[in-house]
């Protein structure tokens, strides 16, 4: 589910200052949303100016924008590593966990994160919260929904199975999967609950992203905070 809230400029301020940390020669993870749109729309006017840089991509829509501006698209098996990461963000906390998924991208965003030196959330102040509690989706086999469904009513959560809005039916992930959106109200040990639900049979990955952030980029109305884990 996307989230609402923030503003096009506070956003755009967010993504086009993390485009500015990237280095000539980087390798750079391509978030998904419309605040690391921004940043792959600023890369491509850098790339224009002579960055040379390879992005990759974490979904079909930061794959389609990134030629459309000109940024040079590499696959995760055609690298061999990932300089920086920029990507949006749920909502985050003050450790700098996350939720993320709102796009239902979250799993090839979790590798690109996974495998990035440094990932650098982008982001409008909507999303800053001290105690994650927006529903977290996780991505699971679809024949596996019942199953995990009941898992996650034991974990104390509610699953909602996201459905498309402009097709009939659920949405469908890049790799062919579904999304279940589950509420567990205040998340007090994000850690604790990620564990958790990475021991699903099905679930193919949680949107909870632990200790992956190094940085928050926030854009304001007049500018950027940059946020680290207290
Ligand atoms: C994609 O699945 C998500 O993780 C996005 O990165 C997240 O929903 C943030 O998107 P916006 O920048 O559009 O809010």
């Amino acid at each position: 589910m996307k989230t609402t809230g923030g503003t096009d400029d506070q956003k755009r301020r967010a993504g086009e200052r993390a485009a500015e940390a990237v280095e000539d020669g980087d390798v750079v993870g391509l978030g998904t949303g419309s605040t690391a749109a921004y940043a792959i729309r600023a890369l491509g006017r850098a790339v224009d100016d002579g960055l040379d840089v390879v992005g990759v991509p974490t979904s079909f829509d930061s794959r389609h924008l990134a030629r459309e501006v000109g940024v040079r698209v590499g696959s995760l098996e055609g690298v061999d590593g990932i300089d920086l990461a920029i990507d949006g963000a749920d909502q985050f906390d003050t450790q700098l966990a996350a939720i993320k998924g709102g796009g239902a991208a979250h799993a090839r965003e979790k590798v690109v994160a996974a495998v990035a030196d440094r990932l650098v959330l982008v982001a409008d102040p909507s999303k800053s919260a001290e105690t994650l509690s927006r529903s977290v989706p996780l991505e699971i086999l679809p024949d596996a929904r019942p199953a995990v469904e009941r898992d996650v009513v034991d974990l104390d959560g509610v699953p909602t199975l996201r459905r498309a809005e402009h097709k009939d039916g659920p949405v469908v992930t890049d790799n062919g999967n579904l999304i279940l959106d589950c509420e567990f109200g205040p998340i007090d040990d994000p850690a604790g609950l990620a564990s958790s639900l990475a021991s699903v049979p099905g679930v193919v990955e949680h949107g909870l992203f632990v200790d992956l952030a190094d940085a928050a980029y926030v854009g304001t109305d007049d500018g950027v905070e940059v946020r680290t884990a207290d």
